[in-house]
Parts: C-alpha cells; structure tokens; sequence
C-alpha cells in the first residue's frame, strides 16, 4: 500500500473515513469546493436546466435598488460562500458608501483570483478576501462598519434545517445590521429533477468529483467509473438529495485504510432544501431574525429575503 500523503491529516480525509466506515455513508457538500469543483458548480450554474442562478440573478438586476435601500448606507458587506462573485456585482454598485466587501469562500485560490478581478472592476472598493470555512468558528477581520450578511445562491438549502438555523444564530450574533439571503422555493418536482439531472451530465461529474479529488488529493483508488450519479426529490423532507451508488462490490483503499463497499451502497453527497417563503420565516425567526423584505419571481421559483437581527422567537 501507498505511504498516506500529508494531506490525510487534514478535516477532508477524515470526514471521508468517516464517511465510509459508518452507515448509511454520509458526507457534506463542502468538499466538492476545490478550485476544480468550483469550476464545475460554475459551468452548472450557465446549464439551461439549472433555474436558480439564472433565476436569482435577475431578482437581483431588477431589486438591487430596494435591496440597497434596505441594507442602508455605510454597510460592511460580508458576503458567505462567495466563489466567483458574480452575484455581488449586481448589488455593490447600487449600495451608499460601502465600508467594504469581505468575501469568504472554503476554495482560497478561487476566491483570491474572484477579488482580484473584482477590485480591478471597482477600485474605490475595500475587498478584503477571507479563506476558510464558514460553517466553523471563522476569524474575522475588525468589522469597518455596520455588517450585512450576503448569502445568495440558496446554499443554505445545503444544510439541513436543524444546521441551518444554527448556522444562522450564530451569524445573528456576527450581522449586525442584515441579511440577505437567497432561497430555492418548492416547485414542481419535475423541474427539481432536472436542474439535478442536466442532460450533459456536468452535475453528475461535479458529484463524481468528491471521489477524483479522493483519488488526486488523498491518494485513493476510486475507480470513478464504479459510482453513478443519483439525485431526486424528496417531497416529505422538502429536498433534493444527491448520492453515488457503487455500481459493484468494491474495496477502496484511502490513507492506509480500506474500505468495503457493497454493489448499490450510496454515498451521501448533498442534501439541497427548499423552503416556502413562510416556511423560511419560520427557520430565520426561530434563529433571531425578523424577516423584513421578500423579493420573488413570478413564477415563485426562487425567493431572496432581506432579515434583520432581532432576539429569537422560541414560540414555535
Ligand atoms: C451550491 N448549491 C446551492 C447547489 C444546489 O443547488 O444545492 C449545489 C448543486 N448541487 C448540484 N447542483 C448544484
């Protein structure tokens, strides 16, 4: 067997061993976040079947001004998640006198290359990127002004709903003066089940790319070939679930250990929630926000919700 590579100390490796010792095998979302994984959730977000990026993103062109309007002047912007930026753009120019922009994103090197060409686009800006994961105890620099979470792309659908509420006490205690926040809404299923299933296959390579990232970065023998991609909708839980199904009996080696893995085991790769707009208020109030604003599209597929900090409704 291979020496294990120094990466297999690190939170991926033993998220992963994890992963495959327990079962059902469960895995976050977070580690399809590498500079390529990056590249393939962008070329996702141009797919024709893919409505949400498409859909927010001209929520934003038409409301950056109510948005800006509500966020107020003097606003520190910290944007969650923030890759390649493109959603900040829209709004940046219609805010008064921004204190600054910290983008922070898990993939350093993809969001350095974003800042760079962001500051170079507006050079009165302060951008100020920040690596590292969000979802953790993340430091941030002193705060320049009145800070305003920016949360688009429905990520926080990625977190199931008991994680996402903490995820957005604890930003409660960080945002003093708002969020904004983008939300997938529930629709009909079948145009759930194809922004997951494009017909070019781009998701099913980003899903497979949690195991070549295992392979490159970690040095395991995932033959990608043995995993197929399989996402649909969960109607009880509100949820479009990704996973890779081994397509035969297979032992994986990975950091020194191996792993056994049955034909039609799964791998758990993604949960991606959709809340009703009242459903969302909900989740924000019980994580001490008040939901001030909502801007929709007319097909209420997506919804972008403007939250203020205010104590936690326990009521329920
Ligand atoms: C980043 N996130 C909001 C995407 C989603 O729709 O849940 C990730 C994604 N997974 C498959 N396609 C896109």
């Amino acid at each position: 067997m291979k020496p294990a590579p120094d990466t297999c100390a690190g939170g991926f490796a033993h998220e992963l061993q994890r992963a495959l010792a327990e079962r059902p095998h469960v895995i976050s979302p977070k580690w399809f976040y590498d500079a390529e994984g990056s590249r393939l959730f962008d070329t996702i977000c141009e797919l024709p079947e893919y409505y949400p990026t498409r859909t927010e993103t001209a929520l934003l062109a038409r409301h950056a001004p109510e948005m800006a309007e509500a966020i107020g002047p003097d606003a520190e912007l910290v944007e969650f998640g923030a890759g390649s930026l493109q959603k900040v753009r829209l709004l940046l120019p219609a805010l008064r006198q921004p204190a600054g922009f910290l983008p922070v994103d898990i993939s350093a090197d993809h969001l350095q290359h974003s800042a760079a060409a962001l500051r170079a686009s507006q050079p009165g800006l302060s951008v100020t990127p920040v690596g590292g994961d969000f979802t953790t105890e993340l430091q941030l620099p002193p705060a320049r002004g009145r800070r305003v979470g920016f949360f688009p792309g429905s990520s926080i659908g990625n977190f199931e709903p008991d994680h996402a509420r903490a995820l957005l006490a604890r930003w409660a205690t960080w945002l003093d003066g708002g969020l904004l926040i983008g939300v997938d809404l529930v629709k009909d299923p079948a145009v759930l089940h194809a922004a997951y299933n494009d017909r070019r296959g781009v998701t099913a390579a980003f899903n497979r790319h949690l195991l070549a990232r295992a392979n490159t970065e970690l040095g395991a023998d995932f033959a990608l070939d043995d995993w197929a991609h399989c996402a649909f909708y969960q109607p009880a839980l509100q949820r479009v679930e990704m996973h890779l199904v081994a397509l035969r009996d297979q032992v994986v080696q990975l950091c020194g250990q191996r792993f056994a893995l049955e034909e039609g085991e799964s791998l758990h790769t993604e949960n991606s929630c959709k809340y009703t707009v009242a459903g969302f208020q909900r989740l924000a109030r019980a994580a001490g926000w008040r939901p001030e604003a909502v801007w929709l599209d007319a097909r209420r597929w997506f919804a972008v919700h403007w939250l203020v900090p205010a104590p936690p409704d326990v009521s329920g």
